[in-house]
């Protein structure tokens, strides 16, 4: 699938999503359908400074992660996309899965600017993540959170 057609689809099936969970679970079956070589793809949200597992597709992973650790603590400490083409090398990644080598992970950010969430992508290819990926990547987190980002609160206990 092309890319203008994963953004156009996604936007698609997130009019129907009127409940936050409801997107972001269909969005990660989509997204985790339409890209190659991805071994997990989903959503942590932020709950004070502890990232909480949200919806997603792959193995069971960390329930949950302090913005102070791995690459998804990074993402939200630095509210900046991070492209690891070797996660053995990045120090303080966490290991949901032994077999993910390569991870982006995306912000999703709010109205205001301020990330509530990341999105996580990860690969047992090394390299697996080219600048258009990161590019198409940030393009759906941002139509994600534009969906979630105004009744996300809700969802996390
Ligand atoms: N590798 C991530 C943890 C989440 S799992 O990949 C699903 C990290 O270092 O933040």
């Amino acid at each position: 699938m092309d890319n203008e057609l994963i953004r156009r689809q996604l936007s698609a099936l997130l009019e129907k999503a009127d409940a936050p969970v409801s997107a972001l679970a269909n969005a990660s079956a989509f997204l985790f359908d339409a890209m190659r070589d991805v071994n997990w793809l989903g959503f942590y949200l932020l709950r004070g400074d502890t990232l909480i597992l949200g919806p997603f597709q792959g193995k069971p992973a960390c329930v949950s992660i302090s913005v102070n650790a791995g690459v998804c603590g990074a993402a939200i400490r630095q509210n900046a996309t991070l492209r690891v083409p070797d996660v053995h090398a990045f120090a303080g990644h966490i290991a949901c899965d032994a077999a993910s080598n390569s991870e982006l992970v995306v912000p999703l950010i709010d109205g205001d600017g301020a990330p509530f969430g990341v999105l996580d992508v990860d690969s047992t290819l090394f390299g697996r993540f080219s600048e258009q990926d990161q590019a198409l990547l940030e393009d759906c987190a941002a139509i994600v959170s534009a969906r979630v980002a105004g009744s996300i609160r809700g969802l996390l206990g």
